[in-house]
């Protein structure tokens, strides 16, 4: 399989090829999810809830972003691998944007960098792409703001907020990103915006005429059960079968019964009659 990058996403749009992308946090998971051919993988602050246990990403530090994308980036070799900018790594400035850009991509491993906004972005878009850096953007329900729309919500469900949606997708397309994540919007005006850009939208809760879908993977797995958006799709039960397997191991522990011979190592038995 080919390297997955920027051009495989503009290609994937020109030829109607659905995307795919999914996020994971450590180096075995992403080894396991790049294997199986996925187009990218995201580093996303969702490491935030699903690894660091907070309840909102805004906690999340450029450190964390670091260390969580060199280990992805060692288990990473065919995805495109995109790393979040958390938050206020790039609202306050533009310099501020480029320096942290930089290190996700030099520390981080990124390919890509995401961060989430419109029209109060596209500065930093412009900056960063200009730079060579490559620029995913984020719109709809864009989590680091959640303090501001006063919980996870369906975003752009007015008229007035769907125009502006609409026009912010053609401002991040015009500052220079190469896609754009579409996080909880109706399906029909996803589909609207995807029509209207040349670049590939990503849906995560945002229907099936996106070009492409993310999903955390600890939510597709069934990994991740302190909050089951409407929009996951559980793909297996790893959680249940994580829980099962520790209880056949406190059981055999305690019983006797592991470990046997078989994960057992030898010693010759004059070296013992030594020792007595
Ligand atoms: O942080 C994340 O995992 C994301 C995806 C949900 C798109 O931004």
């Amino acid at each position: 399989m080919k390297k997955n990058t920027v051009m495989t996403f503009k290609q994937a749009k020109i030829d109607g090829e659905k995307l795919t992308m999914l996020t994971a946090y450590d180096y075995s998971t992403a080894k396991l999810i790049d294997e199986a051919g996925v187009n990218s993988i995201l580093v996303g602050d969702s490491l935030g809830n699903v690894i660091l246990g907070y309840e909102d990403t805004v906690p999340v530090t450029m450190e964390d972003m670091i260390h969580h994308g060199a280990a992805v980036s060692r288990g990473t070799k065919n995805a495109l691998l995109i790393v979040d900018m958390p938050f206020m790594s790039y609202q306050v400035s533009v310099e501020d944007a480029l320096k942290n850009a930089g290190r996700l991509m030099k520390e981080g491993g990124a390919d890509a960098v995401k961060l989430e906004g419109g029209h109060r972005v596209c500065p930093q878009i412009k900056a960063m792409t200009e730079a060579g850096i490559p620029v995913c953007a984020h719109l709809g329900m864009t989590p680091q703001s959640v303090n501001a729309f006063g919980g996870f919500k369906v975003q752009a469900k007015t008229e007035e907020a769907a125009k502006l949606l609409i026009e912010e997708a053609l401002a991040v397309e015009e500052a220079g990103a190469f896609a754009v994540v579409l996080e909880c919007v109706p399906a029909k005006l996803a589909e609207i915006v995807t029509k209207k850009i040349s670049i590939p939208t990503i849906g995560i809760g945002a229907g099936a005429g996106c070009d492409g879908q993310v999903l955390v993977y600890a939510d597709m797995m069934g990994m991740f059960s302190d909050f089951v958006p409407k929009f996951v799709k559980q793909y297996a039960h790893i959680g249940d079968a994580m829980r099962e397997s520790v209880r056949a191991y406190i059981e055999e522990v305690g019983a006797g019964t592991f470990p046997t011979e078989e994960h057992t190592f030898k010693i010759d038995e004059e070296v013992i009659d030594k020792i007595y």
